[in-house]
């Protein structure tokens, strides 16, 4: 398994106490497959990328526990050395704002260039590999472009830029946190083809990051359903959009756009209801303050996370195990 977190805790440091982010997560990463994760805002997405990659200060962080296995190896026990290798050179993150992320005084040509001799010093022929790239990601092999700042292109090209850092390391995952939100919806549809023609040609792994279902479902294979910090429901892509078995991804999927209609992108109708204070999470199962067919002993306790089909995994007293 390239990358298997397990019971993964992320509890922040808050005035109120600890909030409980993510709690006792566990999924795995394939190599070759790409995995969508999906919620609502707040429920523990950017956190859980976040962590892969170690960029959340301890600081801030009340429980960091859990393991999170890359290759066999716990990322949250590896030391400085170990730690940089595998952010520099195995598993490359993109963010939501490409504006953000870039240096705005330096070309980007420079960019990209800076971060392949980061990772191959011995890179002789850099300025061809930086066209290699260019033309990779769809930028052209132009010159001019090399040598334009973050501010002359669009967001589209900005986005396509940051892609085009993350590969420069070649790496193995590929981790997509909304790429596409900040995007018009012919941008976005372009980057997503982007980073599926490039999952198929490295044969990278990707874990692609959204909070619309239309979004992931173009490059999942399989998808995680996150609520209030804790999983909901995972299945594979298809199985799971046609027949959710969590109320709360019924919920979501009745609430977002038709897939075939999200070029639209029509804004999400909400779901009644807000998520449930996470610093004092009820003892009960989180969603159920929203559910529709929540039951007395969805009250009591919280469901366990359980695989009630091959392959799919449902945290819910409604769902019954065969
Ligand atoms: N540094 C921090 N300190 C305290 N709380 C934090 C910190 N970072 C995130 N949180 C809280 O952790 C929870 C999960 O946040 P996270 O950013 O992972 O959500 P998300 O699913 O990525 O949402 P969005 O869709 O809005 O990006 C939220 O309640 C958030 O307020
Ligand atoms: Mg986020």
């Amino acid at each position: 398994m390239l990358l298997d977190v397990q019971n993964l805790r992320i509890h922040f440091k808050v005035p109120q106490g600890a909030l409980q982010a993510v709690d006792d997560l566990s999924f795995q990463v394939k190599e070759g497959r790409c995995l969508g994760i999906v919620g609502e805002s707040g429920c523990g997405k950017s956190a859980t990328a976040q962590c892969i990659l170690r960029l959340i200060p301890s600081n801030v962080l009340s429980v960091l526990s859990g393991k999170i296995l890359w290759q066999g190896k716990d990322i949250l026990t590896l030391n400085d050395t170990d730690l940089r290798r595998v952010r520099g050179s195995q598993i490359a993150m993109i963010f939501q704002e490409p504006m953000t992320s870039l240096n705005p005084v330096i070309s980007v040509g420079e960019q990209v260039a800076e971060a392949i001799r980061v990772h191959f010093p011995e890179e002789k022929n850099l300025e061809g590999r930086v066209k290699e790239i260019f033309s990779r990601v769809g930028l052209g092999e132009d010159s001019k472009r090399l040598k334009q700042y973050p501010h002359e292109l669009s967001g589209g090209m900005r986005q396509r830029v940051l892609i085009a850092i993350a590969l420069a390391c070649r790496p193995k995952l590929l981790i997509a946190d909304e790429p596409t939100t900040a995007l018009d919806a012919s941008l976005q549809s372009q980057v997503l083809d982007l980073i599926q023609s490039l999952q198929r040609e490295l044969g990278m792994s990707v874990i692609l990051i959204s909070h619309d279902f239309g979004v992931v479902s173009k490059l999942a294979d399989e998808i995680l359903v996150l609520y209030a910090g804790k999983p909901a429901e995972r299945g594979p892509t298809k199985e799971l959009l046609k027949r959710p078995l969590h109320p709360y991804t019924k919920a979501l999927l009745e609430s977002a756009p038709r897939l075939s209609e999200t070029h639209h992108r029509k804004p999400l109708r909400m779901i009644e209801g807000t998520l449930p204070d996470l610093v004092q999470p009820p003892c009960e199962c989180r969603f159920a303050s929203r559910c529709p067919v929540v039951m007395p002993e969805c009250h009591q306790k919280e469901p366990e996370f359980q695989e009630v089909e091959p392959g799919r995994w449902v945290s819910c007293f409604a769902v019954k195990t065969p």
